[in-house]
């Protein structure tokens, strides 16, 4: 199971806020839960989840020929790349939005991570958060409750002090994990202190430190940051690792499914509208319920840390079934909300599969080691900067098709990192350690044939690919290394 129990009691306290959020005009709201401990867990308070914002068209000016959008991946702290990448795109932050799909921060080096946090909050730069920004943000929410207990901040400082000592003597790094389990065992008097550090968190590691770090400006900006952006006007969404087209457990056609229903217009959006703002409408309805009511969806958890599908469960693991399969598996069977009119819009299925709905695209980040991943209604954007791979933007706009230098450069990535076929990634280094044990164990099943197809209709070796109903980007990327 991806979700602990702490986190998913805690998920259904902000479901039921999703839920206020969905029928009410605004357009994000703070988790503002009481402050609670749930013994050996996670507050809900130091979560601070923003489920979702909504990004207007001149925040995302995909048809404005003057403009570019800019989407970069996974930066984790790798200041000086991800400053390569603007000045090889010559970002023009007058003309140019930039966008980031999270993990902005930790992996890399520490003063990366802050460079990289000051750019985004300086220029106040639109993103999603991603599950290590996530980390951040708790621990942040952690220092300021910490400091609010009786002697907190005295303990604190004096066992930071401790710390900072050990590894000033140590010859080697030390870990502050291997570390703490011995003070922890050494100083049975603060008992009381350590059971206050939830089950799992890593004190004095990298989270911990740019937490402390950074300024409350800085904070602000985190905290603000989404779980999932949606961009109507484009019929997309921005998320950090993925989300569902529906819930694996009932089939794609059940009525549960919101794609498997045309929405309800709302009461008076019907007479004045033509037909095509009326579809514009409901297609928005029904893009929202894809993420209120996809209950696997409404688990902030999973949207910061979902990779695969196994059976029916969603995990951050990186075997199973690429959730972006499913994702592309409804698309192509997205056929309109006129019923006596349903047609395969890309590709031949059968009829009976065909759903009452309109395609959507789902731009992210988090699966390093599947690499660029670009599908037909997906698009994957971490292509590893932080383990000395590349990092790579998106780029969108008119204007996105000009580059001026080293287009064999970006050819190259495409050939290297993008997941040609299922099963077969072209993840050469194997860099992430933790990943590395993983086999990959694909259901190749009945899509594979239209997956390669589509792969290679999406993509051409000018880096350009299909975005959205009718739109054209192009990757952009930059050796790490
Ligand atoms: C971080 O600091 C180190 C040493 O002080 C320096 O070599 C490096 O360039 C800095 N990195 C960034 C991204 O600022
Ligand atoms: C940053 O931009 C958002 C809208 O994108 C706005 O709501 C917010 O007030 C801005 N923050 C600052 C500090 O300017
Ligand atoms: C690749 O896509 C671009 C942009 O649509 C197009 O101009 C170009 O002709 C395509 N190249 C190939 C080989 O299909």
């Amino acid at each position: 199971m991806l979700q602990s129990p702490v986190r998913q009691l805690c998920a259904f306290a902000v479901v039921a806020l999703f839920f206020v959020f969905f029928f009410s005009t605004g357009l994000s709201y703070h988790f503002d839960g009481e402050a609670r401990i749930l013994s050996g867990g996670i507050p809900c308070q130091f979560l601070q989840y923003v489920v979702l914002k909504t990004i207007s068209p001149v925040e995302f000016p995909l048809d404005d020929p003057t403009r570019r959008t800019i989407i970069v991946g996974d930066i984790h702290g790798s200041y000086i790349y991800f400053r390569a990448l603007l000045d090889k795109l010559s970002y023009n932050p007058s003309s140019d939005v930039l966008i980031h799909v999270g993990d902005i921060l930790t992996k890399g080096s520490h003063n990366g991570s802050m460079d990289t946090l000051d750019f985004m909050t300086t220029h106040n730069i639109t993103g999603v958060r991603g599950n290590h920004d996530q980390k951040v943000i708790e621990w942040r929410a952690w220092l300021a409750w910490i400091g609010t207990q009786q002697g907190g901040t005295r303990w604190l400082a004096q066992t930071q002090a401790r710390w900072e000592t050990a590894t000033d003597e140590a010859e080697n790094d030390l870990d502050p994990e291997e570390w703490l389990k011995d003070e922890i065992n050494k100083r049975k008097e603060h008992r009381r202190w350590w059971k206050k550090i939830p089950a799992g968190w890593k004190l004095f590691g990298d989270h911990f430190l740019v937490a402390q770090d950074m300024s409350e400006e800085q904070a602000a900006y985190l905290r603000a940051l989404p779980l999932a952006l949606h961009i109507p006007s484009a019929h997309a969404f921005i998320v950090h690792a993925g989300m569902l087209p529906s819930d694996p457990k009932y089939k794609p056609t059940h009525p549960r499914q919101p794609l498997a229903r045309v929405p309800k217009l709302p009461r008076g959006k019907g007479k004045a509208a033509n037909e095509n703002e009326k579809t514009q409408v409901l297609r928005t309805l029904q893009e929202l319920a894809v993420l209120a009511e996809v209950p696997q969806n409404t688990v902030p958890y999973n949207l910061l840390n979902l990779r695969s599908i196994v059976d029916t469960k969603v995990t951050k693991d990186n075997f199973g079934k690429p959730w972006s399969k499913a994702w592309k598996h409804d698309m192509l069977r997205c056929a309109g909300f006129d019923k006596d009119l349903l047609m395969p819009p890309t590709s031949v299925k059968p009829v009976q599969e065909l759903l009452p709905c309109y395609p959507a695209t789902v731009v992210y980040g988090h699966a390093a080691s599947r690499g660029l991943d670009i599908k037909r209604w997906s698009i994957g954007l971490d292509s590893g900067c932080v383990y000395d791979r590349r990092l790579t933007a998106l780029v969108l706009g008119s204007k996105g098709a000009e580059v001026d230098e080293d287009e064999g450069d970006d050819v190259d990535t495409m050939r290297r990192f993008v997941v040609q076929r299922d099963g077969e990634e072209k993840d050469e280094d194997h860099a992430e350690k933790d990943q590395e044990e993983h086999t990959d164990d694909y259901d190749d099943g009945d899509e594979s044939k239209d997956e390669e197809a589509s792969n290679k209709k999406n993509k051409n070796k000018t880096g350009s690919v299909r975005f959205g109903d009718a739109h054209q980007g192009r990757i952009v990327s930059v050796s790490c290394s």
